[in-house]
């Protein structure tokens, strides 16, 4: 049995370190995915990182965390599908472990179409506009409320 932390990352965030930097920084998704098994190993975790760009294949990973006891938190930056994915946020209610939501910008503070979030209401914070830092406080604030 391996405590670990699942961390999804969801459409076009693949094309991290090329895709609108002034937006989204200059890490690509290999340095964030570096930076999370680093900081989850500061904590005790190991951690899955995983990308698709496919809504249904997110749904299905959340799904087997939901069935798979060594999975003891999930981070979930969902991309667009943040914005549109009923499937994925059914999916996240499945999970009984703590979810936290992140995005590199902040949804918020852009577009109008990106005010809405799925992911939100399941999840105990999001990080948001915080760049690639994000994902390690992410994994700080999971492992600070699991040892609580
Ligand atoms: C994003 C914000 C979303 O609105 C956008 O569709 C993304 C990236 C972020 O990390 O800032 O793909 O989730």
């Amino acid at each position: 049995m391996t405590a670990t932390i699942l961390i999804l990352n969801g459409p076009n965030l693949n094309m991290l370190g090329t895709r609108e930097p002034g937006i989204y920084g200059a890490a690509t998704l290999a340095d964030i995915d570096a930076q999370c098994v680093a900081a989850a190993a500061a904590a005790g975790y190991k951690a899955d990182c995983r990308q698709s760009n496919a809504e249904g294949e997110l749904v299905t990973w959340v799904q087997q965390a939901s069935q798979n006891a060594d999975i003891k938190g999930v981070i979930v930056n969902a991309g667009a599908y943040t914005h549109t994915s009923v499937a994925l946020h059914d999916a996240l209610r499945l999970l009984s472990c703590p979810v936290v939501e992140v995005h590199l910008s902040n949804p918020a503070a852009r577009e109008s179409f990106r005010h809405i979030s799925y992911v939100g209401p399941v999840a105990m914070a999001s990080i948001c506009g915080l760049g690639a830092a994000g994902y390690t406080v992410a994994i700080e604030a999971l492992a600070r409320k699991l040892r609580s």
